[in-house]
């Protein structure tokens, strides 16, 4: 369904009295993978080493330095490919409207794509799909807990009958007794409207819980590819051995 081929961003650095360009920053360079229909596909390393800045080049809201990005076989998006890609972020607060009602925020979509015109009973059904009660349409995003309003985006996501989802780190702003209820509901979305996710984390027990297989990113390059009970059975390059090692076990260990 995905295809990245040699996906480089750099970004340009700028310094000095004149702030002139000093040189380029390598966040993305040279990242290679495909995703297919129905996967999980994680996107795992530590901060900084430009996962999110692959993810917004997927979604179209970086424009690369080079490389091509198939969607369908498809380097550019049609505005169907454009409602069946989306995206759930980090802090789910600020990427919903503030001035905007639930209603608002999670209708507008549906009226652009034209899938609606009062799309008042679509998202009330997409509402109760992600947990929410009717009586949230009215209110506004600030008037919900962390773990509600990133309810809202999945549901701002899914109601437009997405195929493919980018999540980036979509549970770690929130408290830890709230992130297994959001995963537990990407889970169950992802398997009754057939979804796929890249799933963007540098949390490896939710990746190894979520992902069908992982990509191993390291200083804006892929060290290492594999399903993901090899990755975390027997990981191959010293980095990921390194990230392994990193987590706390989460049972009292012998
Ligand atoms: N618009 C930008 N201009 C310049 N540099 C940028 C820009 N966006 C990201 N970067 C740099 O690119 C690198 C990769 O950033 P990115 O956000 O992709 O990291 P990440 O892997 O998502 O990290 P984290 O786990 O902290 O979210 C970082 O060093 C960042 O400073
Ligand atoms: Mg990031």
């Amino acid at each position: 369904m995905l295809q990245v081929e040699e996906l480089k961003m750099h970004f340009p650095l700028f310094g000095g009295v004149l702030q002139r360009q000093l040189g380029v920053h390598k966040a993305v360079d040279g990242v290679s993978f495909s995703l297919n229909q129905g996967e999980t596909l994680g996107l795992v390393g530590e901060s900084g080493c430009g996962k999110s800045t692959t993810g917004r080049c997927v979604l179209r809201l970086l424009q690369p330095t080079s490389g091509t990005i198939l969607f369908d076989g498809r380097k550019e998006l049609l505005q169907t490919d454009r409602r069946r890609l989306q995206m759930i972020f980090q802090d789910p607060l600020s990427s919903l409207n503030p001035r905007k009602t639930v209603l608002e925020n999670l209708g507008e979509g549906l009226v652009f794509h034209k899938m609606a015109k009062d799309p008042t009973s679509l998202v009330e059904e997409v509402l109760e799909q992600v947990g929410l009660s009717k009586e949230a349409l009215y209110r506004y995003p600030h008037q919900f807990s962390g773990g509600q309003q990133q309810r809202l985006c999945i549901g701002r996501a899914i109601a437009l009958k997405p195929d493919l989802i980018v999540c980036d780190e979509p549970v770690s702003a929130l408290d830890v007794s709230v992130q297994a209820q959001i995963l537990n509901l990407l889970q169950s979305l992802k398997e009754q409207l057939q979804l796929s996710y890249l799933f963007i984390s540098h949390d490896l027990s939710v990746v190894r819980h979520l992902c069908d297989r992982v990509l191993v990113m390291k200083e804006g390059r892929i060290v290492e590819e594999g399903k993901t009970e090899k990755i975390f059975e027997s990981p191959a390059h010293p980095y990921t051995k390194s990230l392994l090692a990193a987590i706390p076990p989460t049972y009292p260990v012998r």
